[in-house]
């Protein structure tokens, strides 16, 4: 009697789960994230870090815990690179917690970290990084190809924009990369995340659209602007109003304007550990912001009206700091 109650409680269980598979097929998973009590939300970005310490790595981690304290983020984003050089082996290799929950170990940052993957973890066991296995190891963990987070006073979308680099299919250099998940080939892949992404984006009600992706659409630093990127995804960005896209990939932070009329702020936070490349070019480039060579992370405070964005370096020293007022045409 016990057993066939129970089988029943999982066939039931399975069909729920079939269900709700069924009906998420042409949509992006979301993650529902809470504000603080007066609709405020405040996070750090970080990119491109996980050394097992090194190269500045837990210097930089030290002072986000710090950062993150004083301004009680609700959580944090990784633009991806997570672990360096070759990703995760599988989801028992070491360097997960070597590299990310022995690192960050403040207690401000015992948050969700919502992460994308960079092309770095690619070249390792990819699918390791994006099971739940993870989040039973460090519960912060939540690593998807692409998908949502709606926190109310602003929306987020994650994508993953490795599948949309030509280089790492066609001139892979010595690389392997694990693309068994591009499923059921790169080009529908890529025609499908930046539909879900366009739908995603005009069902969205949320003030603030905020898009993360591992490579950047506009950079001045060492990989510069991704072309496939800025043919693809720019348009759709463009037609949807976003405010802020913010990527890691070049080891630098660095904030540029769009020039137009639906001006996005480019974001790079790719600065977590190793970086000083020294091959900035372009830096009179029409709305150049910002651009620092060294190590350090972003933070981003909004309200319903006003976003306060901050680049602080390895020591937490700020960098550099601008405010958005809310533009008008977000009310029509
Ligand atoms: C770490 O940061 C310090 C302080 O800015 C800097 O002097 C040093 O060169 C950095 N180390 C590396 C490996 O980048």
């Amino acid at each position: 009697m016990g057993a066939g109650l129970c089988n029943k409680t999982m066939a039931l269980f399975y069909l729920v789960i079939m269900a709700s598979l069924v009906s998420t097929v042409a949509e992006l998973q979301r993650f529902q994230q809470s504000t603080n009590g007066d609709g405020s939300l405040s996070f750090l970005v970080i990119g491109d870090w996980g050394r097992r310490g090194a190269e500045n790595q837990s210097q930089v981690a030290l002072q986000m815990g710090m950062i993150g304290e004083k301004l009680d983020v609700n959580f944090v984003i990784s633009t991806g690179d997570n672990f360096y050089d070759n990703g995760l082996t599988g989801v028992d290799d070491p360097n997960f917690e070597e590299s990310f929950t022995k690192i960050y170990t403040a207690k401000s940052l015992q948050k969700p970290w919502y992460t994308v993957l960079g092309n770095h973890d690619y070249r390792g066991n990819v699918e390791a990084q994006l099971s739940p296995v993870l989040r039973k190891i460090d519960r912060r963990w939540i690593c998807l190809r692409s998908f949502i987070v709606n926190a109310e006073v602003a929306e987020f979308f994650f994508i993953d924009t490795n599948p949309f680099v030509d280089m790492y299919f066609y001139d892979p250099k010595d690389h392997m990369y694990d693309w068994r998940g591009l499923r059921p080939s790169r080009k529908i892949y890529i025609t499908n995340v930046l539909k879900e992404l366009d739908l995603a984006l005009k069902k969205s009600t949320a003030k603030w659209k905020i898009v993360v992706g591992h490579h950047a659409v506009r950079s001045v630093g060492h990989h510069g602007d991704t072309e496939e990127l800025v043919q693809l995804l720019l348009p759709v960005l463009r037609a949807n109003y976003v405010d802020l896209y913010m990527n890691g990939h070049d080891h630098c932070l660095e904030h540029i304007s769009g020039t137009n009329d639906r001006p996005i702020q480019f974001l790079t936070s790719g600065a977590g550990s190793k970086a000083w490349r020294g091959d900035v070019k372009g830096l009179e480039r029409d709305g150049m912001k910002f651009f620092y060579d060294g190590q350090g992370f972003m933070s981003v405070q909004l309200t319903q009206t006003d976003a306060e964005i901050v680049f602080y370096d390895v020591s937490g020293e700020v960098l550099h700091r601008f405010n958005l007022a809310k533009p008008l045409y977000a009310d029509m």
